[in-house]
């Protein structure tokens, strides 16, 4: 879609400078274009859709295309200050609307989250989705269903997350080693790929563990051609996003040291200077939790969640919202919202000490892993991840890192939202040598 509407920019571009040459040839363009232009101003964005929420008005054929640039979510959020919390527009000539605040997003996810259960699927997604039949973009139906019972039953189930919890504190300390070798020469590590090599260890020794089909029947090797296809996905929909958001979390927290020292404080408390941090420290370290909600809060590694689709037209607040609309929910721009969160800039961790909100899917201002049925299966692990590199990281060594690099906060869009420019930091040990050499 950026290509398509990169090179629709660039024609309208040619020909604007064309018709700028002659005035002969402008009046011509005015015409044709006041032939389209009218009709749309007198008569909204299209006739097709009646009783459509506000939204910009859009063109002929590019629909809302115009309007956007390839960062969705920041135009969706200054959008939303002119149109409101639930406005429409065309993606070229699709339908979509567009949430932006906790209230719209419980009505759609949640009180009719049936119509709203279903996947868009683009060109750009059907190239790396398996044609579209992975899990993630699966349309609402049998086959999402079957896909889904796999990893809720077997790789993912709460008896499989325990079980793997030695494999998770191997890759984790396995780490720590390995990084304070690095640490005897002074070598600048990038902490989200040291992150995603280990997570990518660890996602993969879940995935590949489990012997689940039995082959000698036609719809188990059907299952495991299934399963096959979905290993790949969640490879990427686990790896990739649970790093990025452990870089954000750094990066954050090196640049606030009130919020670095109270980290430390906490976790000399709890865990002493000499062992490493194992997982059942975790719910003994409130701080931590709550500085991981912040950082899911202000850095949601999927801005939009994953698109959904409308499974049959519907109402939402009076509007009519037609069948296979597609659904952006900004969780990104709820974040930002002076409305939803008070100073929403502002990395705050104390904001949520003694609060009961959390990132489970309950909270409609706080919904990093989606909601309701299509929610991310995924989620015990990543949060579980992430308080784990984030306390062990911080735990086991100063970090130095080049001020301009902390500074820079951009963001890069891709699969999920990563930071720019990548987080860079010196380790130095904290813990007593025999802790890492054991
Ligand atoms: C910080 C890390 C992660 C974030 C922020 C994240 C976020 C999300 C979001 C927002 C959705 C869409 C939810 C919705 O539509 O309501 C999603 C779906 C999904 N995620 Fe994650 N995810 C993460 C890690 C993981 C991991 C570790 C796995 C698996 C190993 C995973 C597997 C999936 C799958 C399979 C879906 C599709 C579920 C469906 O459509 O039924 N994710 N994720």
């Amino acid at each position: 879609m950026d290509l398509l509407h990169s090179s629709i920019l660039s024609v309208i571009a040619h020909f604007s400078s064309l018709v700028s040459g002659s005035m002969m040839i402008l009046a011509v363009t005015m015409s044709i274009a006041s032939y389209f232009l009218i009709p749309i101003l007198l008569g909204g964005r299209s006739k097709n859709w009646k009783n459509a929420p506000p939204g910009p008005v859009g063109w002929p054929i590019l629909g809302s295309l115009p309007h956007l640039s390839h960062r969705l979510h920041e135009d969706f959020f200054h959008l939303a200050k002119i149109h409101g919390p639930l406005f429409c527009l065309k993606m070229g000539i699709k339908p979509a609307i567009v949430i932006s605040s906790p209230e719209m997003a419980s009505e759609i996810l949640k009180e009719k989250e049936g119509m709203f259960s279903s996947r868009t699927i683009t060109e750009a997604i059907r190239v790396v989705s398996y044609d579209a039949h992975s899990i993630i973009f699966s349309p609402y139906g049998p086959r999402w269903k079957a896909l889904r019972r796999i990893l809720i039953t077997e790789l993912l189930s709460p008896k499989a997350f325990e079980q793997f919890e030695p494999v998770r504190t191997t890759q984790v300390h396995g780490l720590l080693k390995y990084l304070y070798i690095l640490s005897k020469s002074s070598t600048q590590v990038n902490i989200a790929e040291s992150a995603f090599t280990a997570l990518a260890n660890l996602v993969s020794n879940i995935l590949c563990s489990k012997s689940l089909f039995d082959n000698s029947k036609p719809e188990g090797r059907k299952m495991k051609e299934m399963f096959w296809e979905m290993i790949k996905e969640m490879f990427i929909a686990g790896t990739e996003t649970t790093s990025s958001t452990v870089e954000w979390g750094m990066t954050e927290i090196l640049r606030k040291p009130s919020v670095h020292k109270k980290l430390l404080l906490e976790l000399d408390q709890v865990v002493g200077k000499n062992r490493f941090v194992v997982e059942s420290d975790i719910p003994n370290l409130p701080y931590l939790q709550a500085t991981v909600k912040e950082v899911f809060r202000l850095h949601p590694g999927v801005p939009l969640i994953i698109p959904r689709r409308t499974n049959e037209a519907c109402e939402v607040a009076g509007y009519h919202i037609p069948k296979h609309c597609i659904v952006y929910v900004n969780i990104w721009g709820i974040a930002r919202d002076p409305k939803v969160w008070e100073d929403p800039l502002e990395f705050k961790p104390e904001r949520f000490i003694g609060s009961s909100v959390d990132v489970k899917g309950q909270d409609f201002n706080l919904l990093p892993f989606g909601t309701g049925r299509r929610s991310c299966v995924g989620w015990p692990l990543a949060h579980r991840m992430v308080h784990y590199y984030l306390a062990a990281l911080l735990h086991a060594f100063e970090w130095d890192s080049p001020p301009e690099i902390l500074r820079d906060m951009n963001e890069r869009v891709g699969l999920t939202l990563q930071k720019d420019k990548s987080l860079l930091g010196t380790p130095k040990p904290r813990l007593q040598a025999s802790v890492y050499e054991h």
